[in-house]
């Protein structure tokens, strides 16, 4: 397991009891901490060719930026609802409690491009699978998708069924 696992915090029964939250912002709060993390998730990039990476708002921006920075890529911010000002496409996905929207400028997306989509975690894996098809809805291709960490109990990768998928740190449960 990467070293960056040491700066991630767990936090027992929260939101609600029997969850154990993994906190990032520990990752972020830390300069050695924040560069691992990124220069790890870059990493996984190597010998990957493709033109932008996709970034999940809000955490996937935090690790998505710096990523498309550092190797002088276009960053494409997929949002939530409401937010992107352009003409939009958009994709509805469940979560445990209601329904949420993600939506990204449809000028954004050339036909035939290859874009990485970076979040931070993979938990159920339905934000991801949401943001796969959104994208690749608008004619892109996916070729890969990178995370910091995933839950592995919850077997959200196998929602993200035509692109390979990465994280630096893998927990068993949930
Ligand atoms: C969290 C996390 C991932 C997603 C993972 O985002 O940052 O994006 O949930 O869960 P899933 O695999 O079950 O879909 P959240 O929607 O809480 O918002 P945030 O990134 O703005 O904090
Ligand atoms: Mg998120």
């Amino acid at each position: 397991m990467s070293k960056v696992e040491q700066y991630i915090t767990s936090i027992p029964d929260f939101p609600k009891e029997g969850i154990i939250f993994r906190d990032i912002t520990t990752v972020l709060g830390d300069a050695d901490g924040f560069h691992l993390a990124v220069d790890e998730m870059t990493a996984l990039l190597d010998g990957v060719e493709f033109d932008a990476i996709a970034g999940l708002e809000s955490r996937g921006f935090l690790f998505g930026a710096p990523m498309a920075y550092n190797l002088h890529k276009a960053f494409i911010p997929i949002r939530k609802q409401g937010k992107l000002p352009r003409a939009t496409s958009r994709m509805s996905y469940e979560l445990e409690y209601g329904m949420e929207t993600i939506e990204v400028h449809r000028d954004d997306i050339k036909p035939g491009m290859k874009i990485v989509v970076v979040d931070d975690l993979i938990a159920t894996g339905g934000t991801l699978e949401a943001a796969v098809h959104l994208l690749e809805q608008l004619g892109a291709k996916v070729v890969k998708v990178v995370c910091l960490l995933e839950l592995k109990g919850l077997h959200g990768r196998d929602r993200i069924k035509t692109c390979p998928a990465e994280t630096v740190v893998a927990y068993e449960g949930k």
